[in-house]
């Protein structure tokens, strides 16, 4: 989809052509002489239009604008959360084949905030999957054009939330493709796809290579699979070399069906989606590749399914990973952490600045924050002062949680020097502690996207965070913020 940012009041707005005009109003709308204006007061004035974030009034060829449907949509206090209230309702409402034209016009000067949410939600009001279907049905919009009074204070907001926009749907559509349509070798296609693009270098390494680096917990993983593993590395050098990078590492879990610890059959579909740290990261990228900001980053991504042939590690099976460090496995689907140690380590190399590993990693994560969260974990203040920063402005938030040495207690093992899994209690903090192990030679968080990586139910899809969260972080970095 095409995005426009456009100075109009709504004077200029009445005069567009559009399939669908959309109108946000503020609770304070004041009213010019115009028609549009006058239109809008009279509603508010008479009731119709209630006062309420995501109340809407729709009108079909309207008198009073050029546009062939009117919704005029309540935002109340034009906060982010308003705004977006307002534009998924009026889009849900004005979802029709004929608009292919959208028009969205804040009526009031528009804070950059409330820009960035509302191309957020024209972009995820008309996703649309299309990838396993027999007929597909792309989305239908095909142009939004924002209007804005005041366009030079939201420009640089509306060109980051449209290049964001691109990567979270790049995630969204790996993230939702099923486990035979995103193959660990097709995830390494997709990111080799991504090195196209001027200042994105990548290497996949297969089976081979990853044994002879010793990567022997991310093998146990893969070993019970037929489809051979792939690591991948991606690189953006957009600053100096000398310039240390940023290193984002995606859990790339293709199936995970728990191995010979299977999970039980309801919703086990819903594992496809374990890859969405991975696809975070090969979205990130797509942002980048737009943004082209001045930073370095790299993306590392285990891939690999989680089943269970002949070959499958077994409960109480030891590994040596690449960092030394053995491990006893006591529960095969505690496999997130066991791909991700080895990434970790093999980070190491880049002598990084930072290290944020992403991952679909406990259950229990989802018990403790919801869908609203994700879960982040840090040692260092300073860095997760900036996550939660960094999610805050994306709309894309995350709440840190605790990483207290006592946590560790549970991952002793007798036969080994660390097990992959401690007691149930605090599951997704002990899964974080053990990561930790593996993080000793650099800054690092985890952010555990369990819960807000997809929705489950009617609406199942993957919504592409933490992106925006990633984006917004590594923007963070550039010397004028
Ligand atoms: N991929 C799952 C975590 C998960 C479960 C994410 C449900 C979203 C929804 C992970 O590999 C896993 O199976 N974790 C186990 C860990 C346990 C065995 C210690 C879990 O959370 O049950
Ligand atoms: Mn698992
Ligand atoms: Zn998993």
């Amino acid at each position: 989809m095409n995005f426009e940012l456009q100075a109009l009041d709504l004077i200029g707005a009445a005069d567009e052509k559009a399939d669908l005009l959309v109108v946000l109003v503020p609770q304070d709308f004041k009213a010019g002489k115009d028609e549009l204006s006058l239109l809008i007061a009279s509603a508010i004035k008479s009731g119709d239009l209630e006062a309420a974030a995501g109340k809407c009034l729709a009108l079909f060829r309207p008198l009073q604008a050029a546009a062939t449907r009117l919704i005029v949509a309540q935002v109340a206090d034009a906060g982010a959360r308003g705004v977006r209230t307002a534009v998924l309702a009026a889009l849900a409402q004005g979802k029709s084949p004929n608009v292919k034209k959208l028009l969205l016009c804040f009526a009031a000067d528009a804070k950059p905030e409330s820009v960035r949410a509302a191309v957020n939600a024209v972009a995820e009001a008309t996703y649309s999957y299309t990838a396993t279907k027999s007929k597909p049905a792309p989305r239908v919009l095909a142009k939004a054009t924002l209007g804005v009074p005041n366009l030079s204070a939201v420009a640089n907001e509306f060109e980051r939330a449209v290049a964001t926009v691109a990567g979270v749907e790049l995630a969204k559509e790996w993230a939702n493709r099923p486990a035979n349509h995103a193959t660990p070798q097709l995830l390494g296609k997709a990111a080799q796809a991504l090195a196209g693009h001027a200042k994105i270098s990548c290497e996949v390494l297969g089976p081979k290579e990853v044994a002879k680096l010793g990567m022997g917990s991310f093998m146990a993983v893969a070993q019970g699979s037929d489809q051979p593993l792939r690591f991948i590395v991606l690189h953006y050098k957009g600053a100096a070399k000398s310039k240390a990078p940023t290193v984002l590492v995606g859990k790339g879990i293709t199936f995970d069906s728990g191995g010979i610890s299977i999970k039980p059959a309801g919703e086990m579909d819903e594992m496809k989606f374990d890859m969405s740290g991975a696809a975070s990261v090969l979205g990130t990228f797509k942002t980048l590749s737009l943004l082209k900001p001045a930073i370095n980053v790299v993306g590392l991504i285990p891939a690999c399914e989680n089943l269970i042939n002949g070959k499958a590690v077994k409960p109480g099976d030891v590994v040596t990973s690449m960092s030394g460090q053995t491990i006893e496995i006591l529960n095969t689907d505690a496999e997130g952490r066991l791909v991700l140690c080895d990434a970790l380590t093999y980070a190491e190399r880049f002598k990084p600045r930072a290290v944020v590993d992403i991952a679909t990693l406990t259950g229990a994560c989802v018990v403790a924050l919801g869908a609203v969260r994700s879960g982040m974990f840090s040692s260092d203040d300073a860095f997760a002062a900036s996550l939660a920063a960094a999610g805050e402005r994306a709309q894309d938030l995350c709440w840190r949680m605790p990483l207290d040495e006592d946590y560790a207690e549970g991952l002793k093992s007798n036969f080994a020097d660390v097990a992959n899994i401690g007691g149930r209690a605090g599951g997704a903090i002990t899964a974080a502690k053990f990561l930790q192990r593996f993080t000793e030679k650099f800054a690092w968080a985890h952010l555990d996207i369990a819960g807000s990586a997809w929705k489950s139910g009617a609406h199942k899809g993957a919504t592409g965070r933490p992106v925006g969260l990633l984006v917004e972080y590594l923007l963070s970095q550039l010397p004028d913020k």
